[in-house]
């Protein structure tokens, strides 16, 4: 098997959580470390693509040879996304993006004194995914990737999740699975892939548990074959 097999094509990833400012202190967040986003840009660079990785505050250091775009808020997500959208081969995000911010961020810290409870209005984000979705080029030269974590309902919302926002693959994991979720070195994840001949019925794969590493790996391998029109060897090749 060639030793670069993305040679050539721009690999754009969104990893991490994104952080909504409450005050000049404090924040809202999610559990996400970053770590399959970074694995994903890493073994995109490995198989030689030019990677943008657009990753929200994470602790992780950034792959080699990889251009990283630092971003807080789903807002500098979403403007990071959109410049780099056009020009991507494959997008693939595993960002846990929030889905809500703050509606007025406080100008100075918000005291407790004198207050028994407080409300605070939240206001939805702009969905990233679904946006790029929209866009994507309908000449089949550029290929989408979703991931969903969810608690229940796992196929169902990946369904929709792939359907509704134009995805070309939807990754899902379950947050309850042993190995799978949040800053877990391993994920076992469901596979639902978009036939372009049979539109409508998505293909779907149970895959093992295994390293994020070596998932990252075949679902490039997946996309990349995706891009090329269906089935290819590259695939055969990952089976091993
Ligand atoms: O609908 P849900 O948030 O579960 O969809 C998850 C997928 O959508 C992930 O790929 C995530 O990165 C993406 N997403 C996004 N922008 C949002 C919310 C989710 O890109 N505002």
């Amino acid at each position: 098997p060639s030793s670069s097999p993305l040679k050539g094509l721009r690999v754009l990833v969104t990893a991490g959580p994104t952080q909504e400012p409450l005050d000049p202190v404090r924040y809202l967040t999610n559990h996400s470390t970053g770590k399959m986003g970074y694995a994903i840009a890493s073994a995109a660079a490995e198989f030689g693509a030019d990677v943008t990785l657009v990753s929200g505050p994470v602790a992780l250091t950034a792959p080699d040879a990889v251009d990283v775009v630092r971003v807080m808020t789903a807002q500098d997500m979403f403007d990071a996304v959109a410049d780099a959208f056009p020009a991507a081969d494959i997008t693939i995000m595993a960002a846990a993006v929030g889905d809500f911010r703050v509606a007025e961020i406080a100008p100075e810290k918000i005291k407790k004194a004198g207050r028994s409870s407080i409300t605070v209005e939240l206001v939805s984000n702009p969905d990233i995914l679904a946006w790029a979705g929209e866009r994507k080029r309908d000449d089949g030269s550029q290929i989408l990737c979703g991931f969903a974590m969810e608690t229940e309902h796992l196929i169902r919302n990946a369904e929709k999740k792939l359907t509704s926002k134009y995805c070309d693959m939807l990754v899902a994991n379950n947050l309850r699975d042993a190995g799978a979720g949040f800053g877990t070195d391993t994920n076992v994840v469901t596979v639902l892939t978009s036939g372009a001949e049979d539109a409508g019925t998505p293909k779907i794969e149970h895959w093992d548990k295994m390293d994020k590493t070596v998932l990252a790996q075949r679902l490039l391998l997946r996309l990349a074959a995706l891009r090329s029109g269906g089935a290819s060897n590259v695939d055969d090749e990952n089976k091993e």
